[in-house]
């Protein structure tokens, strides 16, 4: 994975799910295609085959579960998000936390499946708990700041340094608020590899403009 990186969680926002989950996927292959920068999107798992068919930069599932083929009515097979085309998956984001026990094996059988895992959590410690569980990433946001005005850059700067000190370089993101260029320099110099948002790009007038000011802070 090319760091540092611009994840972008589509959630279940309805400008970004069904025909404008794709067109918005676009913008964002056009921004990661004119920029060089690794832009990756998280999106529905309802959209996930359709969108990985019609971009092609990562594309990540919202969740996966850890059943194989079989008998699992309802669920997300790890192997049938690799086989839709998604590069990873995101697991225990905020709104939709795990117990321990499950999030260790969706991040295993997820593994097994070749797909690149990023698990979040809502503190420094809490962070280091699910790092002991072998992720690709631990992607930290504090729950206050997710969907907000504010930056977890500008309001809580200690959050991304003490994660980044006991989880390790290279292997934390940080998100909640992040909207700006500024944002994500300031999470970059703090140590963040990269940032994981949504509301910011998906909810704005004007996507594209949003994506170019972001990428103008990984320089
Ligand atoms: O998954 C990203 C997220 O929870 C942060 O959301 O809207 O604060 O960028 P937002």
């Amino acid at each position: 994975m090319k760091l540092p990186l611009i994840l972008v969680n589509f959630k279940a926002y309805e400008q970004a799910t069904g025909e404008s989950a794709v067109a918005l996927a676009k913008i964002h292959e056009k921004v990661a295609k004119e920029t060089g920068a690794n832009i990756c999107i998280a999106v529905s798992a309802l959209d996930l085959a359709r969108v990985c068919s019609e971009v092609s930069i990562p594309v990540f599932a919202q969740h996966t579960d850890f059943e194989g083929y079989g008998s699992h009515t309802g669920h997300i097979l790890p192997d049938m998000v690799k086989e839709a085309g998604a590069y990873g998956t995101l697991l225990n984001h905020a709104e939709f936390q795990l117990e321990d026990e499950t999030l260790e094996k969706c991040i295993l059988a997820s593994k097994r499946a070749g797909l690149f895992v990023v698990v979040c959590a809502n503190d420094p410690q809490r962070a280091v708990k699910v790092s002991g569980f072998d992720p690709d990433f631990v992607a930290v946001e504090p729950p206050e700041l997710i969907g907000g005005d504010i930056s977890v850059s500008k309001a809580e700067p200690a959050i991304i340094e003490k994660t980044v000190d006991l989880v390790g370089k290279g292997k934390v993101l940080v998100g909640a608020g992040v909207k700006t260029g500024e944002d994500i320099k300031i999470a970059l110099a703090l140590g963040a590899s990269g940032v994981l948002l949504a509301s910011g790009v998906v909810k704005a007038n004007d996507p594209y403009s949003v994506l170019m000011d972001l990428v103008s802070g990984l320089n």
